[in-house]
This record gives C-alpha cells, sequence and structure tokens, in this order.
C-alpha cells in the first residue's frame, strides 16, 4: 500500500508530536524533513559547502541533540532558502513518501512541492505567541527572544522563493493555538482513517 501523510507548518505548531502518533497508529514510516536541513546547516557552520553538504548527507548526520537548539533551527532555515540545497534533498523525500506500507513526513513543503500527490495533507498551524511559549518551554532563556526567533524564521520561511512554507490548496488546516495537542491528534486519526477506508 501506497499512502503519504504530509503535515507542514510553521516552526513548534505540533507537527512532530503529530507526526509521531499518526505513524505510530497506522504503523507508517516517519521522516521528520527538518532534520535534512539542520543536519545541512550544522555542517555549514562547521565549514561545509551547503550543496555539497546536501548531497552527502547520511542516516547517522541526522541523529544528536545539537540539531534541537535554535540556533540550528536558524541554521537549517537559512540553508533552506538555497535551491541548490532543497532540489539536493527532494529525491530522497519523494521516495520515502512513496515507500510500500505508508509514510508520514512534516515539513514546510510536503503537500505542495514534495508529494502533491499524498493521500491525506494536513496544515498544522497556531499563532507564533502560542508556539513561541512551547518552544520556551522546551529551551528556556528568555522568551521574547524565543519568539523573535519564531517570527524571524516564518518571516524567512515563508518569504523564500523556491518552496515556501503555505498551505496546500486542498490541505486541512488544524489550528492549535487553542485546542490542546491530543484533541488535533484525534481530529488527524479520523481525517487519515476516512481517507484509508476510501483508499482500499
Ligand atoms: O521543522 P524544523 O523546525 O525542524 O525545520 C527547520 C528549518 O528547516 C525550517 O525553519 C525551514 C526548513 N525546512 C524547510 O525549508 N522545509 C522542510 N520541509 C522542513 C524544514
Amino acid at each position: 500500500m501506497i499512502f503519504t501523510v504530509a503535515i507542514d507548518g510553521p516552526a513548534a505548531a505540533g507537527k512532530g508530536t503529530l507526526s509521531r502518533a499518526v505513524a505510530e497508529r497506522f504503523g507508517f514510516a516517519h521522516l521528520d524533513t527538518g532534520l535534512l536541513y539542520r543536519a545541512v546547516g550544522a555542517k555549514v557552520a562547521g565549514g561545509a559547502e551547503p550543496e555539497a553538504a546536501a548531497l552527502a548527507l547520511q542516516p547517522a548526520d541526522l541523529a544528536g541533540d545539537h540539531l534541537r537548539t535554535l540556533e540550528a533551527g536558524q541554521a537549517a532555515s537559512k540553508v533552506a532558502a538555497l535551491p541548490g540545497v532543497r532540489a539536493a534533498l527532494v529525491q530522497f523525500q519523494r521516495n520515502f513518501a512513496r515507500r510500500e506500507g505508508g509514510a508520514v513526513l512534516d515539513g514546510r513543503d510536503i503537500g505542495t512541492v514534495i508529494c502533491p500527490e499524498a493521500e491525506v495533507k494536513l496544515f498544522v498551524t497556531a499563532t507564533p505567541e502560542v508556539r513561541a511559549h512551547r518552544r520556551w518551554l522546551e529551551v528556556g532563556g528568555d522568551e521574547a527572544r524565543v519568539l523573535a526567533e519564531v517570527r524571524e524564521r516564518d518571516a524567512r520561511d515563508m518569504g523564500r522563493a523556491d518552496a515556501p512554507l503555505a498551505a496546500a490548496a486542498d490541505a486541512v488546516v488544524l489550528d492549535t493555538s487553542t485546542l490542546d495537542i491530543e484533541t488535533v491528534v484525534g481530529q488527524a486519526l479520523g481525517i487519515i482513517t476516512a481517507r484509508l477506508r476510501e483508499t482500499r
């Protein structure tokens, strides 16, 4: 069975929690595509050339807490605006999306560019303040600075020319500003279950 769930949205909207829940419930493989850009950003910070780093990426490069920091997120957002970096990562993501057994991918352009044919497209969002507060609970420090980082990353991810962050026209928008994540997970599982029934 080929079945792709595309989950897009801005930073700290709840994509990771939702994707993991979907993967676990349906036994789908999960790819956090932000990690690809974070790993490239880390290599570039270490002196590598961006496109070469993207082409040479290995599974082992995707592990490590150093990829989870605010700085790694900013570095990822910067290299993600480079068309050569995005092009180098497309085929791997497409193959993952259409693998046998079902897949869930979370990112910014999964439903629009990587897998426009995805059986389910979800766009998970929340206000910048709510997302910054969630991120601050994880990373600590100065909450105003976290909010500024969230806004800066949103602007870069939405404003870039190549594959900007956007909801696909046929995506279901889930707003986690006021709903808790368990409720949103429940809604998403319902949408996917209904679509799976249709495709069988
Ligand atoms: O989802 P994340 O916060 O780990 O993503 C880090 C950055 O990577 C994000 O700010 C933009 C970029 N990104 C992207 O451009 N396209 C994706 N599919 C996933 C992430």
